[in-house]
């Protein structure tokens, strides 16, 4: 499969070296590829450069042209971006799956972050209203990108993923995909998009937990 992951982060460079490994086909979408490969390594991190000599057959494309290469589109950008960036490259995504992953994380007043959009509306729904055609499916921002690619990390995988989105194929198609790639063994479909208020707002949750628990390697199940 063709797979574009929009995004050269830590979500982005994990999701991407692991679909790799499974052998896809894999386009990193970034603003200005030069600009990325020049760029110094982020604090305790690998520089883009280090990291694509590692993962060789991963290529480093602009988003408009990972989108377009993509048969699916994963967003894995910084939630402040995430609207501009996705509507410049609408119609590379069209009507295609688009996995939201993103957070409205507002880090202006410092830690911890607050949420920029949140109850009445969530960033997923204005990603939505920007490109109306594609068929957006919320999932994997309630854990950390390690768990994402391998929820076995958190008691054998034992915990929930939630997806939610206005199109119930587009939602079955990505809960299989998180079975199949990842290994997701509980996938919840919480229904159209405005789950994904909940689903944002959980952020809040999520950091406390970290303090709490001391490690951000964790997961949520529910119960009933
Ligand atoms: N880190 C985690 O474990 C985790 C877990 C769950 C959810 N999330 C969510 O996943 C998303 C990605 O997180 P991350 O930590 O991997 O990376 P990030 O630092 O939040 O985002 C990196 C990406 O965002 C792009 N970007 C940054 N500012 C931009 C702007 N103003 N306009 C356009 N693009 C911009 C960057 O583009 P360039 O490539 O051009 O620099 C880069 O590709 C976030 O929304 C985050 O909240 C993260």
């Amino acid at each position: 499969m063709k797979l574009a992951i929009l995004g050269t982060g830590m979500v982005g460079r994990t999701i991407a070296a692991r679909l790799a490994t499974l052998g896809h086909e894999v386009a990193l979408g970034t603003r200005d590829p030069n600009a990325s490969r020049a760029r110094p390594a982020p604090a305790g991190g690998q520089t883009l450069a280090d990291w694509l000599a590692a993962n060789p057959t991963v290529a480093l494309m602009r988003f408009d042209d990972a989108a377009r290469f993509g048969d699916m589109v994963l967003a894995a950008l910084s939630g402040g971006g995430a609207v501009e960036t996705l509507g410049a490259a609408a119609s590379g995504i069209g009507a295609k799956i688009l996995v939201d992953i993103t957070n409205p994380l507002d880090f202006s007043r410092g830690m911890p972050p607050s949420l920029f959009v949140s109850n009445t509306d969530s960033l997923a729904e204005a990603i939505q209203r920007a490109l109306p055609d594609a068929r957006l499916v919320k999932t994997l921002n309630t854990v950390n990108a390690n768990v994402m690619v391998e929820p076995g990390l958190v008691k054998g995988g034992e915990h929930t993923m939630f997806v939610c989105g206005n199109d119930p194929a587009a939602r079955a198609e990505v809960a299989d995909f998180l079975r199949t790639q990842f290994g997701w063994t509980d996938v919840m479909d919480l229904g159209d998009l405005t789950a994904a208020r909940g689903m944002e707002a959980a952020l809040h949750l999520w950091l406390k937990l970290w303090g709490a628990i001391g490690t951000p390697v964790f997961g949520i199940k529910v119960v009933r």
